[in-house]
């Protein structure tokens, strides 16, 4: 089993993970030992500071044992392929989580997870890639819990675009919108004309908010879509259909006007909440004045991943666990033996 794309997961599953987080948090699930004996490897292509510490200490925490793979390091800089890493290293490892996506290659990122999941047969985590930051958004779900008693689909969620300099995946905004919807929450996508989210997501989230009885809305007037929210969420995304440059010229004409500031908490609810995934450079998607407000729960988030991903982590090897305990491999000896093998 993986963990790629949330729209493989139903609302219980994510309910299950989400409730495990927060159980593992309070103490009342104990997943130390959950990993023991498994290798974790956690392949990077690009620069991290929450997923990878945030996996390394959870993946310790458990009892099993991460490991760094930066692609620079391995024979994948000398052109390796895909298909040969992910058949060698599912040989050594039980686990891997995989950050990987060119900017320039929307579909890319995703392709590479999915050469993993079918060539290295063991389970697949997506920490980020062109289409999907399912990590995060389990996080955020789970701060969102926290803040609102559990109540998270009767509050108003406004997830905007906001402008940042540099390019970024829409891999939280697409994870956000299928998570909502399965959900059931009340969410409003904002962003200027030619930020549209991968067509394919929003169907998708159309399908399952008509089952899930939640509520989804898109809005290219960031004000008015502020209007009664109880949590604004910013962030930046580059424009799928757009080259680095095109977009880069876009993003430009939007530095001043999709920059969340104080005018737009007060077309919010009192004390609504700011979220946004970091890293964030103050004055960028938002002004230092909202970053640094009371209710801005950033660093919430961040210590969520945590549980978050041992949440995720409990889930797709808790099988594994039980069937291995099931096995009996005094059987499998013997049938080892008949066989000539020992
Ligand atoms: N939010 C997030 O994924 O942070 P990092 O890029 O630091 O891992």
């Amino acid at each position: 089993m993986n963990f790629i794309d949330l729209r493989n997961y139903n609302k219980e599953t994510l309910e299950n993970i989400l409730n495990r987080s927060g159980a593992i948090k309070t103490g009342s699930l104990d997943a130390q030992g959950a990993l023991k004996n498994k290798n974790i490897g956690l392949l990077f292509a690009s620069a991290s500071t929450r997923t990878r510490v945030s996996f390394e200490v959870g993946i310790n925490r458990m009892g099993g044992n991460p490991i760094y793979l930066r692609t620079a390091d391995l024979q994948l800089s000398n052109h390796e392929s895909f298909k040969d890493t992910a058949s060698v290293l599912g040989r050594y490892l039980d686990g891997i989580v995989i950050r990987m996506y060119d900017m320039e290659k929307y579909g890319w990122g995703r392709a590479t997870q999915e050469i993993f999941a079918k060539y290295a047969g063991i389970p697949v985590i997506n920490g980020l890639d062109d289409q999907d930051h399912p990590c995060q958004v389990m996080a955020d779900l789970l701060t969102l819990k926290e803040k609102f008693n559990n109540n998270i689909t009767d509050k108003k969620i406004l997830f905007t675009w906001a402008f940042a300099e540099r390019q970024k995946s829409p891999g939280v905004p697409h994870s956000m919108l299928t998570a909502a919807s399965t959900l059931g929450m009340d969410i409003t996508f904002a962003y200027p004309e030619g930020f549209e989210l991968d067509e394919r997501y929003v169907q998708s989230a159309k399908a399952a908010m008509a089952v899930s009885g939640g509520k989804l809305s898109f809005s290219n007037n960031l004000m008015e879509a502020s209007q009664g929210a109880d949590v604004i969420y910013a962030k930046s995304w580059k424009a799928l259909s757009k080259t680095k440059e095109e977009d880069k010229a876009l993003r430009g004409q939007y530095r001043d006007t999709w920059r969340i500031s104080d005018k737009h908490f007060l077309e919010a609810n009192r004390n609504a909440l700011f979220m946004n995934c970091l890293p964030i450079i103050r004055g960028e998607q938002a002004t230092k004045e909202v970053i640094d407000r009371p209710d801005s729960i950033l660093y919430d988030e961040a210590e969520n991943r945590l549980y978050a991903q041992q949440g995720v982590l409990s889930y797709l090897f808790e099988d594994d666990t039980e069937k291995a305990a099931k096995v009996n491999i005094w059987n499998t000896v013997d049938s080892m033996n008949g066989a000539g093998v020992v």
